[in-house]
């Protein structure tokens, strides 16, 4: 039996017909850029987060980088953020002139607030928590941070379309939040795409100008920005899977569930760590990652096993060659660099099959039976 990492063929055998007519659409009026699917898309994700306003944009990088840009970020400024991220955190705040701080994680692979207070100087301007693999921050805690320091927080919520807790959805949380609705993602279009929300109105509509070379009106610019604008094809396509998204993610948590239930069964505890379950909708598994002692060998048995199991991520960004010279990269983050070798992600969409989550079960239990 194959279990793929991924099975977005399957996903878009659902989806064909609600789709393709958008997409005819779109090539029958000739209309790409911007326009009214484009707003009704960021009318949609407001809605949906809870939030005055949202901008579509080019990419989850783009979007941290406009965020930045809008917190007018520059060089001198420091920003912290987890050194055990996707590399793209850390480069949007190198690309607004600005220095990452790396901060280390707790064990619930989310930014450890303890280490992130110790962190803050006369230079920090904004905290840059990650929702890593769905998980949603405690974010009372860091709200209370940034308002007794003064500093602007940006949630980097790319791997967390619609994880929620009693303060609200990721993405409604924050001054800005970033998404990426990357194809891989909980959310993914038919390539890159992404999109900035938050609470503040202003900021938003800023950054809606700052997207489009900074043009209210064409040709009349009011501030040097970019072309970072989402394509109207992304937001026809992001349109439909919206529509699913509150479904797909309690699947996704029920997958989680019975990955929590097989292993237990199997009486893998001592071997693995599964991910702690939180209540409600808090969680909504774009990664499902245990931790695993004897991490690589079990992985080159699942890729035997045709098991689509990866590791996100296995260099952490202050190990990376391009970050050696920054300060921060000089200090050891204990809990990072025992989790790059521990994380093993497995297999999770709404279309793994439970004959699939036995087989990934019986295969780890099978490894440590040898
Ligand atoms: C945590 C995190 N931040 C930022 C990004 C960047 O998003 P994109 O690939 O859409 O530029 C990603 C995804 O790729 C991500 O996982």
């Amino acid at each position: 039996m194959k279990v793929p990492q991924l099975d977005l063929r399957t996903q878009y055998q659902s989806l064909k017909n609600e789709i393709l007519p958008k997409i005819e659409e779109h090539f029958a009026n000739q209309s790409f850029i911007l326009g009214p699917t484009v707003d009704h898309f960021e009318k949609s994700m407001a809605e949906y987060l809870g939030v005055p306003d949202c901008v579509g944009l080019a990419s989850g990088s783009e979007a941290l980088r406009v965020a930045l840009a809008m917190f007018d970020v520059g060089p001198g400024d420091e920003v912290l953020l987890p050194s055990f991220t996707f590399f793209a955190t850390a480069g949007a705040v190198i690309h607004a002139g600005a220095t990452p701080v790396f901060v280390d994680v707790d064990e619930d692979f989310l930014m450890d607030i303890t280490d992130a207070a110790q962190l803050i100087t006369a230079k920090t301007r904004v905290i840059l928590p990650v929702h890593l693999y769905g998980r949603q921050l405690p974010w009372r805690a860091w709200r209370e941070l940034a308002d007794a320091h003064g500093l602007r927080l940006l949630e980097d919520a790319a791997q967390s379309v619609g994880s929620r807790d009693d303060m609200g959805r990721s993405g409604a949380l924050g001054d800005l939040a970033a998404f990426s609705f990357f194809p891989t993602k909980n959310l993914g279009g038919a390539g890159d795409g992404g999109l900035l929300s938050g609470l503040d109105p202003e900021l938003l509509a800023r950054a809606r100008l700052f997207r489009n070379h900074g043009a209210q009106q064409r040709y009349y610019h009011s501030e040097v920005g970019i072309n970072g604008r989402l394509d109207a094809l992304q937001a026809a396509v992001l349109q439909v899977k919206l529509g699913h998204i509150d479904e797909w993610n309690r699947q996704r948590r029920a997958r989680a569930a019975r990955y929590n239930q097989l292993i237990d069964e199997a009486g893998l505890a001592s071997h693995v760590t599964c991910p702690r379950l939180p209540r409600g909708e808090e969680h909504v598994f774009h990664q499902y990652t245990l931790r695993v002692g004897n991490r690589d060998p079990l992985l080159t048995r699942l890729h035997e096993n045709e098991i689509g199991a990866a590791i996100y991520y296995p260099v952490p960004l202050h190990r990376q060659e391009c970050f050696k010279e920054l300060p921060s990269a000089q200090r050891s983050l204990p809990v990072t660099e025992r989790l790059t070798e521990e994380v093993l992600s497995l297999p999770i969409y709404p279309e793994l099959t439970d004959e699939q989550q036995v087989f990934v079960v019986d295969v780890i239990r099978e490894f440590f039976a040898d």
